[in-house]
């Protein structure tokens, strides 16, 4: 996966601050009985949601064992936790399950061959889920544009200079808006910044993730794309910036009737 996670209290900390945010769909859904949380990670996003869906089986899968590992022995959910997709599937009931993706296809493009990469789409919409939920970061392409010289000004004059060389050097210049949103992104992760500094947060555009949904198949129940409360007011008090893009979307399918189902 890339570069190594050096402080996993920090990047699982991370994580959680934006939770409330992670479980927007909960509210949105009818009755299920399984529950796929996929990029699980320490298993905290399942805790949270165990308490909002008593009686709703839930999966946690990914890619890190070593994620599992941490994830079994926190878990307090009785839940399952494996690195091993199929297993997931096979306790699934397509007629009533959801596929969580939250904060994950970002980190599926950022580390993964592209034959994984349709590896992973097929995964999302082949075995026919009830529910989809994803929330990530996502920018549009009318992020693509020259960055606001009042904010490019704002950025040179009040962070690391060194941690903005590092980051140019990799990604180009902050002069362009994509590149100085990217990098207020991050910013804040300094304690796994050599793995952070490297990840593409902005992988894909909306207009490609969009393009993803099979629409024959699923039908888009909720969307929203917006700036975390809590980043834009950190990003206000650090550097006295107004976010003008969106930087995250949240979206929910949901299977149309009489699309068959695939799973069981
Ligand atoms: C940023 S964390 C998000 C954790 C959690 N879903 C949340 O929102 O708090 C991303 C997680 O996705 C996992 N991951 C990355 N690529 C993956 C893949 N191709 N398949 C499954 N998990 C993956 C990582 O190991 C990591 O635990």
């Amino acid at each position: 996966m890339g570069e190594s996670i050096k402080n996993y209290d920090t990047y699982i900390e991370g994580m959680g601050k934006s939770f409330q945010d992670k479980l927007f769909f909960m509210d949105k859904i009818d009755d299920i009985t399984e529950l796929v949380d996929f990029g699980c990670a320490d298993g905290t996003l399942i805790e949270h949601m165990s308490k909002g869906l008593p009686g709703v089986s839930l999966i946690g899968y990914d890619i890190s064992q070593e994620m599992i590992k941490l994830a079994k022995g926190k878990d307090k959910t009785s839940g399952l936790f494996t690195s091993d997709f199929n297993e997931a599937l096979s306790i699934v009931n397509a007629n009533k399950s959801l596929l969580n993706l939250s904060s994950v296809i970002h980190e599926v493009y950022s580390y993964s061959m592209p034959y994984a990469i349709s590896e992973f789409w097929n995964s999302v919409f082949n075995p026919g889920f009830q529910y989809i939920a994803i929330r990530d970061f996502c920018v549009s392409s009318s992020v693509n544009r020259k960055a606001d010289v009042n904010d490019w000004v704002k950025v040179i004059q009040k962070a690391d200079a060194n941690q903005v060389l590092d980051y140019e050097s990799i990604w180009g210049s902050i002069t362009e808006n994509r590149n100085l949103v990217h990098f207020l992104m991050k910013y804040r992760y300094v304690s796994n910044w050599e793995r952070e500094v490297r990840e593409n947060y902005f992988p894909i555009t909306m207009e490609k993730l969009l393009s993803k949904v099979p629409t024959d198949k699923y039908e888009i129940i909720y969307f929203e794309d917006y700036v975390l409360p809590f980043t834009a007011n950190k990003i206000d008090e650090d550097f006295g910036i107004q976010l003008h893009d969106s930087t995250h979307v949240k979206l929910l399918l949901k299977r149309k009737s009489g699309v068959m189902k695939y799973l069981s």
